[in-house]
């Protein structure tokens, strides 16, 4: 029989998401009367909040539970390991029988994560992968604290299917939270000193309240709360983009000019093959609409290169799609197969020194546009968030409305919004000059 642990610390892998998630799970246990500590080798209880999504991600836990055992045990202790997340949902007992750790819950059901540990504590069997039709949330504590930026999950699980994706097997169908429910979350947000709030999903542009209206509903509600000043939402896919959603971006002022809209390729055969559900063009045809009502409008995406059979001519049009679009900034990664996804049967697989030209060809053209973006900013005025302090003595950082970080020199605390020129423009960040302090 373990004891029960009374120090916690919870480690995010993946996604926006999954952070969301760890925050949650670390005010359950704070609620439960557990500190949290900064340091994961000092904790009693070690959550590892998990990514499945690529291969890497995957591995990573168990080198980690492997480090952290070792750690603890040359100080002479015994940490209980729990693993939440998405690898906890597709492995499920598999963890426990390769890595032995005392509790695994899923992304649904965290909410029970107080019980496992008791359980666990007991020295009985923990394991909940349960994905109950009532949601997880209602379970959870009021949000207390947080930073200027938040994080609200408004949406889960995806339909869609993309033929290399775990994502609908580890997270389950789509499903939408109540819109009164997201709007008592993000007033208790704002109340915790949350000036920002990210509206999150796997396809969060898919969200629908009981009545069938989209996210533009849900982004007018909480246009209305006051001490809110910056409303972003992530990830959407491009078929549930809707002219509604599209209006909302020249409507709503406090709905930051900024969409991650990720396309993965550029070739009509590739984006079939990935069961992706739209083509090149009406995914560019769709950014035109966008650019139309809100033509300041950074854009960024995410991309695989060498998913299995594409050729060098199909990612060339990649690359000439990102030469069309100019994506502010974006994502790209190698392709990985993933146990049970239609894709990881396919033959024709790419090479890995293929794979590897190709995500350098693929980075160094996104680089070079986000650069580009970034220096287009120079010499304009804009309005920055300060999050954080900097590195030097009086230095802020922040985000600027098209989430580029900026550095400045000010006075200005945490969660104030300044007006600020920006002087240097580098490849990541800019540098400002604050003007006239804006009215918190
Ligand atoms: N729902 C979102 C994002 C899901 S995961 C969307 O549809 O865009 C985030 C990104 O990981 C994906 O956009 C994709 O680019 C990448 N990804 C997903 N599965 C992958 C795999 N098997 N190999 C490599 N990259 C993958
Ligand atoms: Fe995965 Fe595709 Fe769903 Fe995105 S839309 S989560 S890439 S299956
Ligand atoms: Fe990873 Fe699960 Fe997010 S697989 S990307 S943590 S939804």
């Amino acid at each position: 029989m373990t004891t029960a642990p009374k120090t916690f610390h919870v480690k995010s892998f993946g996604c926006q998401m999954n952070v969301y998630d760890g925050e949650r799970m670390g005010e359950l246990m704070a609620a439960e009367g557990l500190t949290p500590v900064a340091d994961a080798d000092a904790a009693d209880l070690v959550v590892l909040n998990t990514c499945h999504i690529r291969e890497k991600a995957t591995e990573k836990v168990y080198s980690d539970i492997g480090r952290i055992r070792k750690h603890a045990a040359a100080g002479g202790r015994k940490p209980m390991i729990a693993v939440a997340g998405c690898v906890a949902q597709a492995e499920g007992a598999e963890i426990v029988a390769r890595a032995r750790v005392d509790v695994v819950v899923g992304p649904q059901a965290y909410h029970n994560l107080p019980d496992l540990v008791a359980r666990a504590a007991a020295g009985a069997p923990a394991l909940d992968t349960d994905m109950p039709p009532e949601s997880k949330f209602g379970a959870l504590p009021r949000r207390r604290r947080v930073g200027p930026s938040a994080f609200l999950t408004v949406q889960e699980g995806c339909d869609k299917f993309c033929t290399y994706c775990v994502v609908p097997y580890t997270r389950g169908a789509e499903v939408s939270r109540p819109m009164g429910a997201i709007v008592d979350e993000a007033r208790a947000l704002v109340d915790a000193g949350a000036r920002e709030i990210t509206l999150l999903g796997q396809n969060v542009n898919g969200w629908r309240d009981a009545d069938q209206n989209g996210l533009e509903a849900l982004i007018h509600a909480l246009d209305r709360i006051e001490g809110l000043a910056r409303i972003r939402y992530t990830t959407s896919h491009p078929n549930d983009m809707t002219d509604g959603l599209i209006r909302a971006h020249a409507e709503v002022e406090k709905l930051m000019p900024f969409l991650h809209l990720p396309v993965q390729a550029g070739s009509d055969r590739v984006l079939k093959a990935m069961n992706r559900s739209h083509t090149r063009d009406t995914y560019l045809r769709l950014l035109d609409r966008i650019r139309a009502v809100r033509p300041d409008i950074a854009l960024s995406g995410d991309f695989i290169v060498g998913f299995p059979g594409e050729t060098d001519a199909e990612f060339e049009e990649t690359l000439s799609l990102i030469d069309e679009v100019g994506y502010a900034q974006a994502f790209s990664f190698k392709y990985s197969p993933r146990p049970g996804t239609p894709a990881a049967t396919m033959q024709d697989t790419v090479p890995a020194a293929v794979m590897d030209e190709r995500l350098q060809r693929l980075q160094a053209a996104l680089n070079r546009d986000q650069a580009a973006f970034n220096a287009a900013t120079l010499g304009r005025t804009c309005e920055v968030l300060i999050e954080r302090k900097g590195k030097l003595p009086g230095q802020m950082l922040g985000k600027s409305p098209w989430l580029q970080s900026v550095h400045l020199m000010t006075d200005a605390a945490i969660g104030d919004i300044v007006e600020v020129e920006v002087v240097r423009a580098d490849p990541n960040s800019l540098a400002g000059v604050e003007r006239v302090r804006a009215a918190a």
